[in-house]
């Protein structure tokens, strides 16, 4: 399924992060694989914060089979950027929950409202799955812009807590410790 990133903005001009008129948000396909791991390397390449191991993540959650959405970004048949989902697991039990991550923009790409582009559409798909929340660990700056927040009850051990944000999409309040998926230990 394929759709314009940016329909809402052309309609009613309300979104001024969406930029991109030949924006399309897509899943991946087998044949886009290589220029994904392209994407990923290229856009934590020059982050201080990052391991760049963030390409093996993405390939440890496929082959897992946990790659619960995986969406890409083109523009002009090229691909820009993409954002990955998995399940996370909640120690009260709770089902339904998704890891936002990881998600890269091309360097020159970004700042054109690709990543929000990735991030609507994403959530959007989770609603429509039924999924009960979002969690990730990320810049509390840029995720804010989003709804995602702190929240007390949601626990994620080993960073510090105002880096680990959540989406709820459901009514139930849930509570304990949040695990990743595996996949995200992947060094190689
Ligand atoms: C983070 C990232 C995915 C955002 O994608 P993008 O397409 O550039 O984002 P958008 O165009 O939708 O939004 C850009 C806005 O977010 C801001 N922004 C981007 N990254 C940010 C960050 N880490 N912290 C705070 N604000 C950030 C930009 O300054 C810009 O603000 P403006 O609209 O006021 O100018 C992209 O910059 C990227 O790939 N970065 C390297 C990898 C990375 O950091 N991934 C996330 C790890 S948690």
């Amino acid at each position: 399924m394929a759709r314009r990133g940016n329909q809402k903005n052309e309609k009613n001009g309300e979104d001024e992060a969406l930029k991109n008129t030949n924006l399309i948000i897509r899943h991946e396909t087998k044949k886009d694989i290589n220029t994904i791991t392209h994407v990923t390397v290229a856009a934590f390449m020059h982050l201080e914060i990052s391991s760049q191991t963030e390409h093996y993540i993405v390939h440890a959650l496929r082959r897992a089979g946990a790659l619960s959405l995986s969406l890409v970004a083109e523009m002009d048949d090229q691909i820009v950027g993409h954002l990955a989902f998995s399940p996370v697991s909640i120690a009260d039990g709770s089902t339904g929950w998704y890891g936002l991550g990881p998600i890269s923009v091309l360097p020159g790409f970004q700042k054109q409202g690709v990543g929000t582009a990735l991030i609507r559409e994403g959530i959007g798909q989770l609603k429509q799955k039924g999924a009960q929340g979002c969690a990730l660990v990320g810049d509390p700056e840029y995720y804010r812009r989003h709804g995602f927040k702190n929240n007390p009850g949601l626990v994620y051990e080993g960073i510090p807590p105002e880096f680990f944000m959540v989406l709820p999409l459901g009514n139930t309040l849930h509570r304990g410790r949040v695990t990743f998926h595996e996949g995200f230990q992947a060094t190689r």
